[in-house]
């Protein structure tokens, strides 16, 4: 099968198609035919880094058949339409956990299906297991123009949210998002997030924030805030180290809470794909959530899908296009 690995250099790694042999389904594994796959932003930096050693496998999330089951694996079948998330999705074929794979709903095509599982497991994660959210809570989005970012408008939405408040650099972005369920938007550049969330909440602020955003909205993102709120962070796009003010931490008794999936056992990741099979498959399946595709890309030009993100020109996700 062909398989993308990256290979480490001194300048960064870079995306090579590698021949390598057919696997095999081991016990307890699934093997999948990769139809398509899709791309993050969290590989960017991930292949800047690798300056030495062998080379990695790409992707972490896909769409595609059931091949074979290995033994002792009742939940699938071949033939069966699974989206996944893990590692090596960009491949022809991948052998992944019966929990990290969710069932494609029919009306899904498979470049849709493949720009589910990342966003949509992290922004459930973020919103619903971490943020807590309740029905009537007012969630802000930053970066909402991002796959992440439609992911957690959608499902703030789609479980009960009473408003959703989205922010971007761009106005042309912010007009894009508005018909995924964005109440109030708010272009970053004016500078005038904290007041126009005050406003549209009644002076109460936003209870969740999702953030991908880091440090250039850290001191915004807290000033906004209603008592009891919880900032989640996804992403550092705008830097790493930020300032806080202690006193609003205190006074609005704030929750800050970091997500990622480089630091949870396998377990604590299955835990997350099954959380998000439970609470947002069902609004797949019914209409509700939509998969916004900017642009798909040859099997051979992961390199230039890569440069493409690194524009920020896309709305929603990247796909590679596999087999
Ligand atoms: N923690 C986790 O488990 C996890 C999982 C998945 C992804 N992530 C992280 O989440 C972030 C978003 O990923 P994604 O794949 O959804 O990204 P994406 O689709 O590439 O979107 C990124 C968007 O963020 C905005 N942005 C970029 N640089 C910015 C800056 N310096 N200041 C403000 N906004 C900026 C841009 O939107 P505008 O031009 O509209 O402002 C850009 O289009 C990444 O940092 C990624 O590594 C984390």
């Amino acid at each position: 099968m062909k398989a993308i690995r990256i290979v480490p250099g001194e300048h960064g790694g870079r995306p090579v198609v590698h021949q390598l042999p057919d696997p095999r389904p081991a016990a307890g594994q699934v093997l999948v035919r990769v139809h398509a796959a899709g791309i993050n932003r969290g590989e960017i930096p991930m292949a800047r880094r690798l300056r030495e050693g062998a080379p990695v496998p790409s992707g972490v999330e896909f769409a595609g058949t059931v091949i074979e089951t290995g033994a002792d694996v009742r939940t699938w079948q071949p033939g069966d339409r699974v989206m996944g998330h893990g590692p090596g999705g960009h491949a022809e074929q991948v052998l992944a956990d019966p929990l990290a794979l969710m069932r494609v709903p029919d009306a899904l095509s498979w470049v849709e299906a493949a720009a589910f599982p990342n966003v949509f497991i992290t922004a459930h994660d973020a919103l619903v297991s971490n943020g807590e959210l309740r029905p009537g809570e007012t969630v802000l989005v930053n970066a909402a123009s991002s796959g992440i970012g439609l992911a957690a408008i959608q499902i703030a939405k789609g479980m009960g949210a009473k408003s959703v408040i989205a922010t971007s650099r761009s106005q042309a972005k912010l007009a894009r998002v508005a018909p995924y369920g964005v109440d109030v938007a708010i272009d970053m550049t004016r500078g005038t997030q904290v007041a126009e969330v005050m406003a549209a909440t009644g002076e109460r602020g936003a209870d969740i924030v999702i953030d991908s955003v880091g440090a250039s909205v850290f001191e915004d993102n807290l000033r906004c805030m209603a008592l009891k709120g919880r900032l989640v962070n996804i992403g550092r796009l705008g830097g790493s180290i930020a300032r806080l003010d202690l006193d609003i931490l205190w006074l609005r008794r704030l929750r800050l809470i970091g997500v990622t999936f480089r630091t949870r056992t396998e377990a604590e990741r299955l835990a997350c794909v099954q959380g998000c099979a439970r609470d947002v498959l069902p609004l797949l399946q019914a209409g509700r959530i939509q998969l916004p595709v900017d642009r798909t890309f040859a099997f051979d030009a992961l390199g230039e899908a890569h440069a493409y993100m690194d524009t920020d020109q896309h709305v929603g996700k990247l796909v590679l296009l596999v087999s």
